[in-house]
């Protein structure tokens, strides 16, 4: 093993902070640190460049904190001008911070199991996808400040209902689900993929919410293995260092992703836990890895929460075979679906593991932007003849990615053997250009699951053309 790192080796750990919003982190968090943890504090309008400035001075090699979803762009552009400051969470970790719509993206990039999901930022779409699909369907407003809580999830049960909720409400983009029937849903909590806590949250009687908010119920018992082992999934398909997701129990029996963020309430001692891991993750060994075994939510949830709101510092010993051996192989076993398990020889299934640290954008803003740089070019795209964005629509847009004419995407996809003219205009009737462009690139697969007679073979051929295509523009 490598010498442990001096003091002056360790990187220098800033915590960001942001006017108006609450703070994940303090520096108690991090006990034991040796040297000087530093703050900087975003006070938004205007305040990029001084920003800037204050991290370059402090000389801060590693920045710690939440971004709101309203700061998020702000901080992509951010992120880039200080390329030798990491970000924790790295901003692409931080995407599904921003907006529903980004959930969705990334589970769809990651075959993530979600509601079946629906954005438009075409009111016609939207609307002639209101005339035809089937009732009820979930309605959400993507992105907000005060997202959270179910007040802007509604569920709809007529086309009728559907338009006049969108006439009303005007989100944009319109955002829409399946409905499912869920028994309850389950927030789970992660730490280098690790879960570290998870409970239930139980819809009030003949409601259909689950939020807690909402006056619902929770509790921690029996979290099934495999509920735990899609969140893993989603955490790793994040590289999160600390994470929750929200997963819903279908009364199908079927899990899926719900909500999934680096923001989330949680108790003191958990964001004690964060601050070990990354004083591990940060100084190559020299702070040990914290052990905190599977499950133990079990045992802390039984104290009542105004008790867990106090405390700090939780340590567990390592399982020894010796003596908690017997303990646990007495008592502790747990069912999943391939049979029963012993509790330690389930908790070493779960690592708690390192992130990987990229020097790369995972979901550039220029192309994954889409409210603010397709938002209002795409509403155009169908009323011009000529779709080049034009110079009057904003700077960002001018960087954005492509924008297609209806006819050139016809070409393309009629040149395609196979297909022909209806059948592209079916597939140009489920998605429009934008959309289209975006499947290609990023999430092919959903072509096949939107259209029933598109097979694999088509979808081979239409991405040989799409590149041969993009490389004559
Ligand atoms: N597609 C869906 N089908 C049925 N219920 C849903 C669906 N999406 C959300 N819900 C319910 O609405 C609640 C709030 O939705 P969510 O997407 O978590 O938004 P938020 O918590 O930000 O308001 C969920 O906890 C769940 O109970
Ligand atoms: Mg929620």
């Amino acid at each position: 093993m490598a010498k442990k790192k001096s003091n002056e080796e360790l990187p220098k750990i800033g915590l960001l902070y942001l006017d108006y919003v609450l703070r994940f982190f303090d520096k108690s968090n991090f006990r034991g640190w040796p040297n000087k943890i530093e703050t900087v504090t975003y006070h938004w309008k205007n305040d990029k460049n001084r920003f800037i400035k204050e991290v370059k001075r402090k000389k801060i090699d590693i920045l710690i904190g939440n971004i709101p979803a309203t700061a998020y762009e702000t901080f992509r552009e951010i992120a880039r001008e200080l390329p030798n400051v990491q970000f924790i969470p790295s901003l692409d970790t931080q995407f599904s911070n921003k907006s529903k719509e980004n959930v969705t993206r990334f589970a769809w990039k990651y075959e993530i199991p979600i509601p079946k999901t629906y954005i438009f930022y075409d009111k016609n779409k939207a609307d002639n996808f209101i005339g035809k699909t089937k009732f009820p369907k979930i309605v959400k407003k993507s992105y907000g400040p005060s997202n959270y809580g179910g007040y802007f999830v509604h569920k709809v049960d007529s086309k009728q209902e559907a338009r006049n909720l969108l006439a009303q409400k005007k989100y944009h983009p319109a955002y829409f689900q399946d409905f499912v029937p869920m028994e309850a849903d389950v927030r789970v909590m992660l730490i280098g993929h690790k879960p570290v806590c998870a409970f239930w949250r139980r819809a009030p009687e003949g409601e259909w919410l689950t939020n807690t908010s909402q006056g619902g119920e929770m509790d921690y018992m029996n979290v099934p293995k495999e509920l735990l082992d899609l969140a893993v999934q989603v955490s790793k398909a994040a590289n999160a260092e600390y994470w929750a997701c929200d997963v819903a129990v279908g009364k199908d029996g079927k899990y899926r992703i719900l909500e999934c963020a680096t923001a989330f309430a949680a108790f003191p001692y958990i964001r004690d836990w964060i601050g070990q891991y990354l004083m591990w993750k940060f100084s190559d060994g020299r702070f040990p890895k914290p052990n905190i075994p599977l499950f133990n939510w079990e045992e802390l949830g039984k104290m009542d929460p105004s008790v867990l709101r106090t405390l700090r510092y939780i340590t567990f010993g390592n399982y020894t075979p010796s003596y908690d051996g017997a303990y646990f192989l007495d008592k502790k076993v747990k069912e999943t679906e391939e049979g029963e398990m012993y509790l330690h020889e389930m908790d070493s299934l779960y690592p708690m593991l390192l992130t990987e640290d990229r020097n790369y954008e995972e979901w550039p803003s220029e192309k994954w932007n889409f409210q603010d740089n397709y938002g209002r070019s795409i509403r155009k795209v169908h009323s011009q003849s000529n779709p080049k964005i034009s110079a009057d629509e904003s700077e960002e847009s001018e960087k954005s990615a492509i924008v297609l004419t209806e006819k050139k995407i016809q070409k393309l996809l009629t040149s395609v053997e196979g297909i022909g003219k209806k059948k592209a205009e079916h597939i140009m009737d489920k998605f429009d250009t934008t959309e289209l462009v975006h499947a290609l690139e990023t999430a092919p697969h959903k072509i096949m699951e939107e259209i029933s007679w598109f097979k694999k073979k088509f979808l081979t051929k239409l991405i040989k053309e799409w590149e041969t295509f993009k490389n004559k523009l």
